[in-house]
Order: C-alpha cells, then structure tokens, then sequence
C-alpha cells in the first residue's frame, strides 16, 4: 500500500498515439537517404530522444553522418512532424486519458507531464490538455534521458511531492526504469511481458480508476 499524492504522465503512448506520425517522418528522412524503415524499428524508438532516435536509425541504415549533417537531418525531420502534429485536435486524445486526468485531479492530487518530447507543449496546446497539468517537464527541461530518473524527479519536485508518494505512468520500457529509479510507483501501458517491472500494467488509462492507486 502507499499513499499516492501525485500522478506523473508521459505523452507518446500514454495520452495520445504520436508514434506514428513520428514513423511516417522518421520513414521519410530514412527512405531520402537510401533505405528503408519499419514499424517495428519505430517500436525500439519508445521514449528515446529525438538525438538518439537519429543515431540508432543511421547506425541501423548502415550510413555515417558529421555532427553538423546530423543536426540538420533531426531538424528536416522534426519539421514534417511538427507539421502533422499542428493538426492533432481533442479527438486525438487516448481514450478515457482526460476523463482519469480529471478524475486525478478532482480528487485533489497533482498532475504533472514527463516527457521527452521537445514538442510537448505543442501537443498539449492542440489538444486541449494544458489546463489539466499541474506541471510541465520535456525534452527542454532535463539533461539526461529516460531510464535516467531526472525529469520525473523533478517533476515531483515541482509539484512538491516525495518521490515515494507519486505514480508515473508509462508505455516504454525505458520510462518504467527511469520510475523505479526514482523511487515512484510505476503503472505500465501496453503489455505485462514486455513491462513486467511496473507495478501494474493495463491497456490504457480507460482502465485506469483512483480506488487502484490506493492498491499500488
Ligand atoms: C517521446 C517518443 C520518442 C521521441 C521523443 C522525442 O519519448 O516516444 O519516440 O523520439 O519523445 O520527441 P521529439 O518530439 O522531441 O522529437
Ligand atoms: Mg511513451
């Protein structure tokens, strides 16, 4: 049992599916320098920067970059995504991630973003969702990455919460890592074989409700 006092989210899988629109992006800069990407490299992107997405994709192409072309080669990629992600709308919202979002806070415990993503408040603008965080932790705000523990501590830090008194909520190995790092509670998206280090693993947060975080 613990008490639960704050709920720290990730975006990418967890309230709205990106994944793919970073694919198609990812796809295109990968088939504009010869050769192709799938749908299950994409999957090994979970929770990885933008940075170290691009090197793993040209290490897998087989194909070496300077620092200066890889730079613009993150950027080139980073604008298709940014103009696909520019017309997400509320629609675009994982089911019933709002609707526990709400339910978190009406029940007067914190709510706070931890993601990698340099887009985040894109995102959150163009859904809807800004106003039902507490606080806002992405790419921009840390120094290390996922499994690194950094930004959810210091999204617990923000919201003035004890590490032992937070849940994050994750789809990617590295960010349930990166929880049980930092001393938090982990509830996993997706599937329990591949998170069996969270503390509970569901499909979504439709099936998320208050009375399981008292169990956690
Ligand atoms: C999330 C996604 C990753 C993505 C990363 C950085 O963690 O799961 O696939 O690479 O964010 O996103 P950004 O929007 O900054 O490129
Ligand atoms: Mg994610």
């Amino acid at each position: 049992m613990s008490e639960i006092k704050a709920c720290l989210f990730d975006l990418d899988g967890v309230i709205v599916d990106t994944a793919v629109y970073h694919y198609r992006a990812w796809k295109r800069l990968a088939n504009e320098l010869g050769f192709d990407f799938t749908e299950e490299d994409n999957e090994k992107l979970k929770g990885i920067s933008r940075v170290r997405s691009l090197e793993l994709i040209l290490e897998w192409g087989g194909v070496v970059k300077s620092e200066e072309e890889r730079s613009e080669l993150a950027t080139r990629k980073n604008d298709w995504y940014v103009e696909m992600v520019s017309s997400m709308e509320p629609e675009d919202i994982l089911p019933g991630a709002a609707e526990f979002l709400r339910k978190v806070k009406a029940a007067g415990l914190k709510t706070a973003l931890g993601s990698a993503s340099k887009n985040s408040g894109l995102i959150l603008e163009k859904t809807g969702l800004l106003p039902l965080f507490d606080a806002v932790l992405d790419g921009n705000s840390v120094a290390t990455s996922k499994p690194d523990p950094e930004i959810f501590l210091k999204g617990a830090e923000a919201l003035g919460v004890r590490p032992e008194n937070c849940v994050v909520f994750e789809d990617a190995v590295a960010g349930i890592d990166a929880a049980k790092a930092g001393g938090m509670k982990a509830v996993g998206i997706g599937s329990a074989q591949v998170l069996y280090k969270a503390d509970l693993v569901i499909r979504g947060l439709f099936e998320m409700s208050l009375e399981q975080l008292d169990n956690l």
